[in-house]
């Protein structure tokens, strides 16, 4: 995410990390004190050789400063400022943006000449300048002929970072853009106990063309014009020259025969390609039933294919705080259901409860599974942050 939103080249993501819940005992990272030997050590050991290591740094190294308040022996007290009360000294001129800036300034003594760990007053703690020199600088001046080709270099060699992972650990394809994606398309009942489907439908549009003016979605022999939502976004994927540039929300809320025993919808822009979407009106998670309150969670399923509820489970993930990391802890629990309350049309409602561990910190997550196999999804209170 700093990566990206820094300017850097869009790197993959693969999901299924786990959280590591102490520090490895031969894992870490060097400090700027320590010899050149334990320092390629250290990178030998996470799979890195020489020239990763060099590159790995420079990447990591054209962001950002060290700071006087915490490696008082690398930053001398003269750094300190009213307006820089921490002692900030940077990498590179452009700290906040991720270029090759770092190199050039490096190899050609201008603007920050490599920064604090290749210029300290102490030169124990000049770990970079021992690095960069270990192979007559070689490296550096390799990377530094790719120009912005850099940034290439840095989401490979940063993405093979996050992607080394414990051996049991099975991480899953990388996730990839839905240009055409329906958000919380969800099935309901209204206030008089109508069936409803809605939700919204969002689009990225390529950079550079303007957003459609509408949208046709088809349900069974039913077409429905949508409008989009006059507040547009500008997508993450568009950074740094990415595909992607406006994001527009096509809200809508469908009633009647159409919607009864529908199995798909589809979506179509004008001009372009259709693209169908399953959906499931025979067991939903129902919004308007499902509630949460503080750490309380109250689940209803509605099944209209005259199971029982027994046959349904329900799994529930939470984001949770967690001690000593922003990324909250996914809890995740599975919910038994019973109680039939009430009935609706020909459905049967299903309830649960849970209490969570502690107040989610932002999505929860409602997975509903007839026989193993999902057949709802249901995203509820995206908090302050909205996901
Ligand atoms: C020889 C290996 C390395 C050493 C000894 C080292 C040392 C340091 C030190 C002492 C700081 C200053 C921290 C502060 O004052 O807040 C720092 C900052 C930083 N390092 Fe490294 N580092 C190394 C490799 C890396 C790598 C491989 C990456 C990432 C790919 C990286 C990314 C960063 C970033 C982004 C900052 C800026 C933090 C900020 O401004 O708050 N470093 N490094």
């Amino acid at each position: 995410m700093s990566n990206n939103l820094c300017g850097g080249t869009q790197m993959p993501f693969r999901p299924g990390r786990v959280d590591a819940i102490e520090a490895g005992k031969t894992t870490g990272v060097p400090a700027p004190e320590t010899d050149l030997e334990e320092t390629l050590l250290f990178f030998e050991r996470a799979g890195f050789d020489k020239v990763d290591a060099i590159g790995l740094t420079a990447c990591g190294h054209t962001m950002g400063s060290v700071h006087h308040g915490g490696f008082p022996e690398a930053v001398d007290e003269s750094f300190v400022t009213p307006n820089n009360t921490n002692g900030g000294s940077n990498f590179d001129t452009t700290r906040g943006v991720f270029d090759p800036n770092v190199l050039g300034e490096y190899l050609n003594g201008t603007g920050t000449k490599g920064g604090p760990l290749v210029n300290s007053y102490n030169d124990t703690m000049n770990s970079d300048k021992r690095l960069y020199e270990s192979d007559k600088n070689a490296t550096m001046r390799t990377l530094f002929a790719q120009g912005t080709g850099f940034l290439a270099t840095c989401a490979e060699l940063m993405g093979r970072a996050i992607n080394t992972v414990p051996t049991a650990v099975q991480l899953s394809e990388p996730i990839t853009v839905m240009p055409v994606k329906p958000v919380n398309v969800t099935y309901d009942f209204s206030g008089d106990g109508k069936l409803m489907l809605s939700g919204k439908i969002r689009i990225l549009t390529p950079a550079g063309s303007s957003p459609p003016q509408s949208l046709t979605l088809r349900m069974s022999d039913d077409e429905t014009e949508l409008e989009p939502e006059v507040e547009i976004g500008s997508s993450v994927f568009g950074r740094s020259g990415g595909e992607y540039g406006t994001t527009t929300y096509f809200p809508f809320s469908l009633s009647g025969p159409a919607i009864q025993n529908a199995t798909s919808f589809s979506v179509q822009a004008p001009e372009s390609r259709e693209q169908a979407f399953q959906t499931h009106s025979q067991v939903f998670v129902v919004p308007s039933l499902t509630v949460l309150s503080g750490t309380a969670l109250n689940v209803t399923v509605a099944d209209c294919q005259k199971s029982s509820c027994e046959d349904l489970t329900i799994r529930i993930s939470a984001p949770i705080t967690q001690r000593g990391t922003l990324a909250p802890k996914m809890s995740e629990m599975d919910m038994v259901l019973s109680g039939v309350k009430q009935e609706r049309r020909v459905c049967t409602m299903c309830e649960g409860q849970v209490v969570l561990p502690d107040v989610p910190t932002g999505l929860v997550t409602i997975e509903a599974f007839m026989e193993g196999k999902l057949v709802d999804t249901l995203l509820i209170d995206g908090g302050q942050a909205g996901w």
